[in-house]
């Protein structure tokens, strides 16, 4: 962690990929990084006395960011699995998510997973989302840069599904305007989000999961929960 010449204050460089609504997305006025996981990594750098610093990567790239040295810590809805847990540490879970299927509003051919074989699918590179897709027969896989452009191809026609996490998936529902739009009620994965560190880091991920606790003990986890979700 660097030292902000100015202040003195410790910073923590935080990595994400600032288009995952409402997890990380830039505010449409200010541009500032916004959402769940951008109040709750501030929160926890406050913990930690520690001024937040935010860089926006591509998904496929915050590992490799971190493994560089150019970020202490990754929060970007990343879902803790095995294959990642030989690269890096996480922090114990703080969001329970699964992947779901976004098809037209009026596509009636496409009612559960099995449905997809043979179909063209959009997906995020790097994500648990494109991991499941390439597991169905004779689908064509289409991989995009972010979640935003997996939306765009189905609305383009490009794609016949999407698979993503479920909370973006409902957020892009709610708030897109986008009325031909449907998502299935299946939901096909359990995932755990966890906010990353480096593997030279253990003391890093010590401090943020003691900071993690503190916040749920005293409730503003909770808060923002509810700021982004609802009680
Ligand atoms: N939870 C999924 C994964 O870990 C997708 C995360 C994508 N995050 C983002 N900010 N684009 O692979």
């Amino acid at each position: 962690q660097k030292k902000d010449a100015a202040s003195s204050e410790k910073v923590l460089r935080v990595g994400c990929n600032a288009d995952f609504a409402p997890f990380e997305f830039q505010s449409e006025d200010s541009k500032e990084y916004t959402g769940f996981d951008m109040d709750l990594i501030r929160a926890v750098g406050k913990e930690m006395g520690y001024k937040v610093d935010i860089q926006n990567i591509n998904f496929d790239g915050l590992i490799p960011s971190m493994e560089a040295g150019n970020i202490d810590v990754i929060i970007s809805g990343m879902t803790i699995n095995d294959e990642r847990k030989n690269k890096v540490l996480f922090s114990k879970p703080y969001y329970q998510s699964g992947l779901t299927i976004v098809v037209k509003g009026d596509n009636d051919a496409i009612k559960e997973f099995k449905d997809l074989d043979g179909k063209k699918i959009a997906v995020q590179i790097g994500t648990t989302g494109a991991t499941e897709a390439k597991t169905i027969p004779n689908a064509v896989v289409k991989e995009f840069n972010s979640s935003a452009d997996t939306f765009m191809e189905l609305k383009a026609g490009g794609v016949d599904a999407v698979v993503n996490d479920r909370p973006v998936n409902d957020y892009y529902l709610a708030k897109s305007g986008e009325k031909n739009v449907k998502r299935l009620s299946e939901v096909l994965t359990a995932e755990d989000y966890g906010i990353a560190m480096s593997k030279k880091n253990p003391e890093l991920a010590k401090q943020i999961d003691e900071a993690l606790d503190k916040l749920k003990a005293n409730g503003e986890y909770d808060k923002i929960y509810e700021t982004w979700f609802g009680k």
